[in-house]
C-alpha cells in the first residue's frame, strides 16, 4: 500500500469498526423524541423538528447537557428504550460498525422515577435481537453522574447487581470540571470487586491530573477523550507504554468547543504519540455525525491516510473488551482490507 495515500470514504465505510464512546441517550433524533413525546403525553419546548436541531448551538459541555437531559424525558417505558437502541443500531450497522460497548445513564432515569430494569431490559433487549438478526455484538456501560454524589452513585450500583450480567463495566460522564474522579474512587472499588472493568471520561474539558485519577484510583481500563493528555508529556509517556486506549470523539469535540475547528483537532498527534487513539461518535444524535461522519470529517481535515484510519479501525478493536477470538477475526478481516487497499 502506498505509505501517504490519502483515506477514501469508501475505505473508511467498509472498514469494520468498533464504537467504545456512544451514550445511548445522546442517540435521540429529534423525530423520535417528538414520536415519544406524543406516545408518552410529554410537553416539548420545541415546535418541531427542525426546531430542536436549530437549538442545537452548544457553548460548552453544561450547555449540551442541559438540553441533553431534558430530551431524555421522552423516554418512559422499556419499550421506548428497545426502540431507541434499535434506531442506533440500524444507523451503526450502516456505518459500518460491527460492535459497540455502549453507555447508558441510569440515573437520569430512576430519578425521575422510571425504574432501573425498565431502562436495562429495554435496551439489552434490543441489543440481543440485533446480535441474533445482524451478528452485532455489544456490551454495556453503566455510566454514574459525576455531578451527583458518590452515594448516589453507590444506591445506583445497588440497582445494577440483579442485573449484573447485561453490564461489562462501569464508566463516568456528565459535567467533568470541579467534579474529579477521586470523588469515585469507593463505589469504583465496589464495582471492581463485584467483577466489572471499569472506565471514565476524563480529559475532555478538565484537567491532565484528571486522567492520572481516572487511571490511578479507578484504575480505567479506557480513557473516555482524553484529548487534553498532551498537557503533560510524563502523562503521555504513562498513555503509550501502557497502551491506555483514548475514546477520541471529534465532531463532539467541536461541537463542545474543546477545538476551535476540526483542522485543529488533535487526533493526529495523538496517533503520532504512539496513544490508542479512536474514533467514536459520543451523541451523533446532537453532534452531527454517526461513527463513519466522524471518521470521513476527520480524515479530511486532518488529511490521515488509509494507513491512518486503518490504523484507527484496528485499534477500536483492540481497544475493545472483545475475547480474543473475535477481536482476532476483526483484525484479520481488516487486515486483508488493508493489503486490497494499496
Ligand atoms: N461528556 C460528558 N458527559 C456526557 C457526554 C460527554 O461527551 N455525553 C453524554 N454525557
Ligand atoms: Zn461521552
Amino acid at each position: 500500500m502506498a505509505d501517504r495515500t490519502l483515506a477514501s470514504d469508501e475505505l473508511i465505510a467498509a472498514l469494520p469498526k468498533a464504537e467504545l464512546h456512544l451514550h445511548i441517550e445522546g442517540t435521540l433524533e429529534p423525530e423520535l423524541m417528538f414520536a415519544l413525546a406524543r406516545r408518552n403525553r410529554v410537553d416539548l419546548p420545541y415546535p418541531d423538528v427542525e426546531g430542536v436541531r436549530r437549538a442545537y448551538v452548544f457553548e460548552d459541555l453544561q450547555s449540551f447537557l442541559d438540553l441533553y437531559y431534558a430530551g431524555c424525558r421522552v423516554l418512559v417505558t422499556e419499550r421506548d428504550f428497545y426502540d431507541l437502541t434499535a434506531a442506533y443500531v440500524a444507523r451503526a450497522v450502516q456505518q459500518g460498525v460491527r460492535h459497540a460497548e455502549i453507555f447508558f445513564d441510569p440515573q437520569t432515569h430512576t430519578e425521575r422515577g422510571i425504574a432501573f430494569s425498565t431502562v436495562v431490559n429495554g435496551i439489552s433487549g434490543a441489543l440481543a435481537d440485533a446480535r441474533h438478526t445482524e451478528g452485532f455484538t455489544s456490551g454495556l456501560i453503566l455510566c454514574f453522574l459525576r455531578d451527583l454524589s458518590e452515594d448516589a452513585a453507590m444506591a445506583t450500583l445497588d440497582l445494577a447487581l440483579p442485573h449484573r450480567d447485561a453490564i461489562i463495566a462501569v464508566g463516568l460522564d456528565s459535567a467533568e470540571i470541579g467534579n474529579p474522579p477521586e470523588k469515585f474512587r469507593h463505589v469504583f472499588e465496589r464495582a471492581k470487586s463485584e467483577g466489572f472493568l471499569t472506565v471514565a471520561h476524563a480529559g475532555e474539558e478538565g484537567p491532565p491530573e484528571y486522567i492520572w485519577q481516572a487511571l490511578d484510583l479507578l484504575h480505567a481500563s479506557r480513557i473516555d477523550h482524553g484529548i487534553r493528555c498532551l498537557e503533560d508529556p510524563r502523562l503521555v509517556d504513562r498513555l503509550a507504554r501502557d497502551q491506555i486506549p483514548l475514546t477520541v470523539c471529534p465532531l463532539s469535540n467541536v461541537k463542545l468547543r474543546v477545538f476551535p475547528t476540526l483542522e485543529q483537532h488533535n487526533l493526529a498527534e495523538l496517533l503520532g504519540h504512539g496513544l490508542r487513539a479512536t474514533i467514536n461518535s459520543d451523541d451523533p444524535a446532537y453532534f452531527g455525525g454517526y461513527i463513519s461522519d466522524n471518521y470521513r470529517q476527520t480524515a479530511r481535515a486532518l488529511t490521515l491516510t488509509q494507513v491512518d484510519v486503518i490504523e484507527l479501525a484496528r485499534n477500536s478493536f483492540l481497544a475493545s473488551f472483545l475475547d480474543e477470538h473475535d477481536r482476532q477475526s476483526h483484525l484479520e478481516t481488516i487486515d486483508a482490507l488493508a493489503t486490497g487497499s494499496g
